[in-house]
């Protein structure tokens, strides 16, 4: 047996046997009738009701990028009402000049794989995942759209994107339209999960997934975003602070400006420049 194999057969030989008493995970030594639990069950004992629900998913969070441009329009405009939703260029300008800071939640499946999925699957044409199995498709569940500002806060103008990007590309924008590399504020301009995959924890697990990149990434000083009333307190529970109304007029308006923020001095502090 190679050695590697060796050590880790004795380092699991040598953990204590586990008890499937939910309230005492680890069996002691002392405990000859308490079986064995496999290792890989072990994770399940602590998952909430949220997680156990998106489970049949096997959901999973990668970077975004422009080949993934169709899969985003098409899902920005089935999540978002259509006052709210980003233009198709709107979304290409994200994702050509800032994929780096947008995730995307996938899920995998086959046309006839069961329910929502298959049918989702059934419904519209997802890239093919494996060059050897071409049924196999990646789905695209949610996503989260940024770019970076200098205004310590979301502004139209951050909202906003250079028409003529294609022809004229600046990292740097100096109209300060649209993302601006040097800026020390991600602006998180969408975030959406379809609506039949809703409710089952995806969103939540995607938020923060993303801003713990973020924030160890220390490509910003914070993180900002606007949202409408009703979802104050779901951006709260995933450590943002509600600083007050926008003066966003996006959409028309009615926006809360919502802060993480990662440095000491605070956004109030941090003057544009
Ligand atoms: C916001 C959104 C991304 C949440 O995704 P999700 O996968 O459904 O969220 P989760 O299952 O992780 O739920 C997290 C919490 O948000 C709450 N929530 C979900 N949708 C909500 C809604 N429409 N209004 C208020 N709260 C909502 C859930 O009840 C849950 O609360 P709980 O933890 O107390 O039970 C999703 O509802 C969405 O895509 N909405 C449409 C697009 C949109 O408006 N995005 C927000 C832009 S500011």
């Amino acid at each position: 047996m190679p050695r590697d194999v060796e050590s880790e057969k004795a380092t699991i030989e040598g953990l204590p046997p586990l008890s499937k008493d939910g309230d005492s995970h680890v069996a002691t030594s002392s405990s000859p009738e308490a079986e064995p639990m496999p290792l890989y069950r072990i994770p399940t004992t602590f998952l909430d009701e949220r997680f156990r629900k998106m489970a049949p998913l096997h959901p999973y969070v990668l970077l975004l990028n422009q080949d993934d441009l169709d899969d985003c329009d098409w899902l920005e405009h089935v999540a978002f009402d259509p006052n709210e939703a980003a233009s198709r260029e709107k979304v290409e300008y994200r994702l050509h000049t800032s994929g780096e800071l947008c995730s995307g939640i996938f899920s995998s499946a086959y046309p006839t794989s069961p329910e929502k999925l298959g049918e989702l699957v059934r419904s519209r044409d997802f890239s093919q995942i494996d060059a050897t199995d071409s049924n196999r498709r990646r789905v695209l569940l949610g996503h989260i759209i940024a770019t970076k500002h200098f205004a310590p806060l979301v502004t139209d103008s951050s909202m906003d994107y250079p028409k003529d990007w294609r022809t004229n590309y600046e990292l740097a924008p100096s109209s300060g339209t649209g993302h601006h590399e040097d800026g020390q504020t991600v602006c998180l301009h969408s975030l959406c999960v379809h609506p039949d995959f809703q409710d089952l924890g995806l969103g939540r697990v995607l938020l923060n997934s993303w801003t713990q990149r973020i924030k160890e990434s220390r490509t910003a000083k914070r993180i900002a975003l606007i949202c409408r009333e009703r979802y104050i307190s779901f951006y709260e529970r995933a450590g943002f602070r509600e600083v007050g109304e926008s003066k966003c007029q996006y959409g028309g308006g009615g926006w809360y400006d919502m802060v993480m923020e990662f440095s000491e001095t605070g956004f109030e502090n941090d003057v544009e420049e």
